[in-house]
């Protein structure tokens, strides 16, 4: 990755580069708000509810950026990813509530949020130059470069991404709301599945309540709050 065109973008801004790193999660843990770190590789990759990141080296963005808290951060990221490989690829990913980043039906990143020390470290992956994927991830992983038929340059990803993360971070809760509301496809009219501690909701969507919760109307007319991620596509 040519790094030297990152920091060339943000002269201001302190960004470390690994070769190779357990997470970038990690690594960002300590670091001063508006660091970013970034690795080729990563060997103990986080995704969400304890799952691993599969970080396929030289391939894809691992990188975690420190913020300060703001409501619905993990929403605003996804937002900010997508607007990133529109203005960088011109391709237009869905995101599917609260934190994957989709296209053509398949997962192509995904958002870890995480407070510490009173900062949030903000994770973003995202499968850019990936040409398979192991047999478990298939059927639903997909790469930028896969759906776009040529190799992507990650760094106008970043450079677009480091400015979409600064502009929506700054956008109130109730308009992260209001566009997230707008680019996702999940989150309103869309048939789901969604696995439950409790047991399996199936429904169509009805956008998100102010807590950013994802209301689901089942078929006896029930609507469910989900709060915790899990939802898969159902066809209409
Ligand atoms: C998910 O969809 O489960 C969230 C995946 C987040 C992956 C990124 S890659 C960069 C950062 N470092 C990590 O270890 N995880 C996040």
């Amino acid at each position: 990755m040519d790094i030297s065109r990152l920091r060339a973008a943000f002269p201001e801004r302190r960004i470390e580069y690994y070769d190779e790193v357990d997470s970038t999660m990690l690594a960002a843990a300590c670091l001063p708000l508006r660091s970013v770190v970034l690795a080729e590789r990563q060997t103990a990759g986080q995704g969400r509810h304890g799952r691993t990141w599969h970080s396929e080296p030289g391939n894809g963005i691992y990188c975690s950026v420190v913020l300060e808290p703001t409501p619905f951060l993990t929403l605003a990221l996804g937002l900010a990813a997508q607007q990133a490989i529109v203005d960088a690829v011109g391709i237009a990913c869905d995101l599917r509530w609260p934190n994957d980043l989709m296209l053509n039906g398949r997962k192509v990143g995904g958002i870890l949020v995480q407070l510490v020390d009173g900062s949030a470290i903000a994770g973003i992956g995202i499968n850019v130059n990936h040409g398979s994927f192991p047999a478990e991830l298939a059927e639903e992983a997909t790469s930028l470069r896969l759906a776009a038929g040529r190799e992507i340059a990650r760094e106008e990803i970043l450079v677009a991404l480091l400015a979409a993360i600064d502009a929506f971070a700054a956008e109130s809760g109730e308009t992260i709301l209001r566009l997230f509301t707008q680019a996702s496809s999940y989150a309103v009219g869309r048939r789901v599945r969604v696995e439950q501690p409790g047991g399996v909701v199936v429904g169509t969507t009805e956008g998100l309540d102010p807590a950013g919760y994802l209301r689901v109307r089942q078929d006896d007319g029930t609507v469910t709050l989900i709060v915790a991620g899990g939802v898969r596509a159902l066809s209409a």
